[in-house]
Order: C-alpha cells, then sequence, then structure tokens
C-alpha cells in the first residue's frame, strides 16, 4: 500500500482537502490517513465543514490552538515530527498557504519524506503577508507542486523550481463547490429568510491582518460598509480574528442594513455568495468562488495571489482606498458590476488529476522514498 498523509489545520484547507480525499479513495493501491492540526478549532471554522463535506473524521489532531507564528508553527512541527516518526507515509499532500502548511512541509523536508503541494505557485508578491512567506517556502521543499492556474507554473519556474517537478492541474477549490452547489442553491431562499435578508444584498467577510488588526483601519473599513449598506444590504460574517477587534472598539451589534453574523458554514455562505449582487472580501478563496460563479468581487487588498481573478474573472482590486470601494460597490448597485469568465481546469476535475499524477509517480516516489537517508530525531 502507497501511504498519502494528508496535513490540514484551518478554514480553507478543509474545501481543498475533501475532493482530493475523495478521488484518491477511488484509486487501487492507495491508504490515506488524515491530521488535523487544530490551527482551527472553533466548531464553525472546523468540525462544521468536515460534516457538510463528508470529509472522514481526522486520524490525529494535533491540538496546537493558536499563538503567535513562532509558536503555531513550531508547535505543530514538534508534534508532526512525533506523528510521522512512526508513520512513515509515503507522501505528505499540504495545502494552501497557511502556517499549518508551511510548518508541515518543513517538517517532512527534514525527514526524507516525500512532499505534495497543492495550490502551488500562487504569488502576491507581498512578502508583509505570512501567507506569502508561507507559500515561497512550501514550494521551494515540495517535491510534487500542483498548481491552479498557468501563473503559478511561470512563478515556480523562475523561482528555480525544476519544471518535471510542477503539473498544472486546476482549482480544486471549485471541485469541492462544483459538488456543492446543487445543495446549495435548494437552500438559497429559505437561509435568506431565516437571516432576514432582503432580495437584494451583498455578502462580507473580512480576516487580513492587515485589515482588521488594526481599529483605525477597520473603523474606515465599517464605516465603508456601513455607507454602501444604504444602498444595499450586507451580510457580514465575522471571521473570530476580525471579531476580536470589533468587540474591542464596541461594534459588535448588527443593525439591519448592516447584519453581523458569525462565521457560516460551508452550504450556507456558499448559499448565500451564488446568489448575492456583490462579495467584498480579503479571503482568497471567496476572490475564486465569486469568479467562478461570475458573481461581482471587491477585494479589499493591494495584491492578489490569484491574478487571474482580476484578468479572467469578476475580481476588482480596490486596495485600502475606502472611496474606491463606495464607488465600485455604488456601480454593482447600478447594476455595472464586473462580468467575467471561468478559468481554464476549473471545471471540478482537479482533484482527479491529481490523483492521477500520484498514482503514476507511485512507483517512483516509493522508490526515492527508500533511497532516501531519513534524518534522526
Ligand atoms: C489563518 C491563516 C490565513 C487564512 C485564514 C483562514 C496563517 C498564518 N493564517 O488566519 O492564511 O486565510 O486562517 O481563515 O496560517 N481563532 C478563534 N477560533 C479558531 C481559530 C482562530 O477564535 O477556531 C482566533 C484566535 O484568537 C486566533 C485568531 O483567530 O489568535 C487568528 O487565528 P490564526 O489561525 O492564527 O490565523 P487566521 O487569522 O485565522
Ligand atoms: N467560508 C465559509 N464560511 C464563511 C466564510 C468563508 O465557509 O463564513 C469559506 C469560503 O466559501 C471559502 C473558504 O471559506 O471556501 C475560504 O477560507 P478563508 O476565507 O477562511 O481563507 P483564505 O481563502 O483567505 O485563505
Amino acid at each position: 500500500m502507497f501511504q498519502v498523509l494528508h496535513v490540514v489545520g484551518a478554514r480553507p484547507n478543509f474545501m481543498k482537502v475533501a475532493p482530493v480525499m475523495r478521488a484518491l479513495s477511488t484509486r487501487p493501491g492507495v491508504s490515506q490517513v488524515l491530521l488535523h492540526t487544530g490551527q482551527h478549532y472553533d466548531r464553525n471554522m472546523s468540525e462544521v465543514f468536515f460534516r457538510q463535506l463528508e470529509i472522514p473524521e481526522p486520524d490525529d489532531n494535533l491540538e496546537v490552538g493558536s499563538g503567535s507564528h513562532a509558536v503555531q508553527t513550531a508547535e505543530i512541527m514538534v508534534r508532526l515530527e512525533r506523528v510521522l516518526l512512526s508513520a512513515r507515509p509515503d507522501l505528505v499532500l499540504v495545502y494552501g498557504d497557511v502556517n499549518s502548511t508551511v510548518a508541515a512541509a518543513l517538517v517532512c523536508s527534514k525527514l526524507g519524506i516525500p512532499i505534495g503541494h497543492v495550490e502551488a505557485g500562487l504569488r502576491s508578491f507581498d512578502r508583509s503577508m505570512p501567507e506569502e512567506i508561507n507559500r515561497l517556502l512550501t514550494d521551494q521543499i515540495s517535491d510534487l507542486l500542483l498548481t491552479p492556474s498557468e501563473d503559478g507554473n511561470e512563478n515556480l519556474v523562475r523561482e528555480g523550481v525544476a519544471p518535471e517537478k510542477v503539473f498544472l492541474v486546476g482549482n480544486v477549490m471549485i471541485d469541492t463547490l462544483a459538488r456543492m452547489l446543487p445543495l446549495a442553491e435548494a437552500k438559497g431562499d429559505s437561509l435568506r429568510g431565516r437571516l432576514g435578508l432582503a432580495e437584494a444584498y451583498g455578502l462580507v467577510t473580512l480576516h487580513r491582518p492587515s485589515n482588521v488588526d488594526k481599529v483605525e483601519t477597520l473603523r474606515e473599513i465599517v464605516a465603508a460598509l456601513s455607507d454602501i449598506s444604504s444602498g444595499l444590504q450586507l451580510l457580514f460574517a465575522v471571521h473570530p480574528r476580525t471579531r476580536q477587534l470589533l468587540d474591542g472598539m464596541g461594534f459588535s451589534a448588527s443593525h439591519s442594513r448592516l447584519k453581523l453574523v458569525d462565521p457560516l458554514g460551508y452550504v450556507e455562505f456558499l448559499a448565500l455568495q451564488q446568489r448575492a449582487s456583490m462579495v467584498i472580501t480579503d479571503s482568497g478563496g471567496v476572490q475564486e468562488e465569486t469568479t467562478y460563479l461570475g458573481i461581482p468581487c471587491l477585494t479589499v487588498r493591494e495584491n492578489t495571489e490569484r491574478p487571474v481573478t482580476v484578468t479572467l474573472g469578476t475580481n476588482i482590486l480596490v486596495g485600502r482606498d475606502m472611496d474606491r470601494l463606495r464607488l465600485e460597490a455604488a456601480k454593482i448597485i447600478k447594476g455595472k458590476g464586473k462580468a467575467g469568465g471561468i478559468p481554464p481546469l476549473w471545471d471540478g476535475k482537479a482533484s482527479d488529476r491529481i490523483a492521477g499524477i500520484i498514482t503514476s509517480m507511485m512507483s517512483a516516489l516509493s522508490s526515492k522514498t527508500k533511497r532516501s537517508s531519513r534524518l534522526s530525531p
């Protein structure tokens, strides 16, 4: 048996691992282990996704919880090393760009365990973003780099990654979206009613440290959202990081035009996205999902590691210019939102391509594993 061990930890990992595990489960000769680092732990940041996306229960949970970057990354490394020394998988798959991703990749590289990075090659070219550091490092030490779009391949080749390690597979997040969309569509109307939303509304989610860690910045964003909500009712699904500062600012009360709710489950958030008039976000995954759904997206960031959502999709980077946010939102409310297309290979089959690549590389990877001299702890 060729053992693939998946490491996940934070919300955006769960919708990525789900279709890959599903696709690999149909391949003979592959066994799978799922390890949760515990980076995200609230029910609505973790467990709800396992249930809704039918992800198997994790085989192990490292329960690292929250902490500074160093503490969180180091704790994951220490605890994961113990697990990997006894599990000795043939391949570890890591997902996206969170601390759990880079921590797992570092441990594997020191143990000589081959690493596959799902969602490799994305670059914002902004090293003040913790995720950019995680992406750069993870890609440098991965053995198999699975990219969602052509720009990922270009970035990796430019950084000196051997082209034979890089595979353009498409977007696994879209695999999950495509599978769950019928269920979400069926729920949309009743959910809208339950949340007290009008026929037309906008959806908001924000959690980047650059937007939500400083009172002045968050205050300006909330003021702009309040203004926009006078023309279009807004539902703001508040990430726990954002909630902390909003509570501290004394801004936790919703009003009928700007409603604040806790983080939503995947099906609920998708249901609301697909019938929203606009989405305002700084989330990486939400930029992609809105592009696929054809919903105008205003991204409160100066840059994006997902440029196809701007060049091909419905995404507009408004930066941190709140007047620009108001202006672009007003255009959308008038029915002049950006239209877009779906990037190549965002077709719901990325995970099948990944499973195909892994099975065809199984013998090569396992012989490489046997050859490599693993370091002792
Ligand atoms: C992390 C990722 C980010 C990703 C985001 C997705 C890193 C460096 N950041 O950011 O790339 O876009 O997840 O959501 O990996 N908290 C809770 N409950 C939870 C989890 C977190 O209350 O279940 C609170 C804690 O106070 C914690 C804070 O949120 O300190 C931030 O959590 P953390 O995982 O460090 O970073 P995120 O901002 O969630
Ligand atoms: N999401 C969700 N509920 C919410 C907000 C987001 O299910 O309240 C989903 C969203 O549809 C997408 C994923 O979370 O699939 C994106 O994760 P997140 O924004 O936490 O991280 P990022 O993509 O920015 O790293």
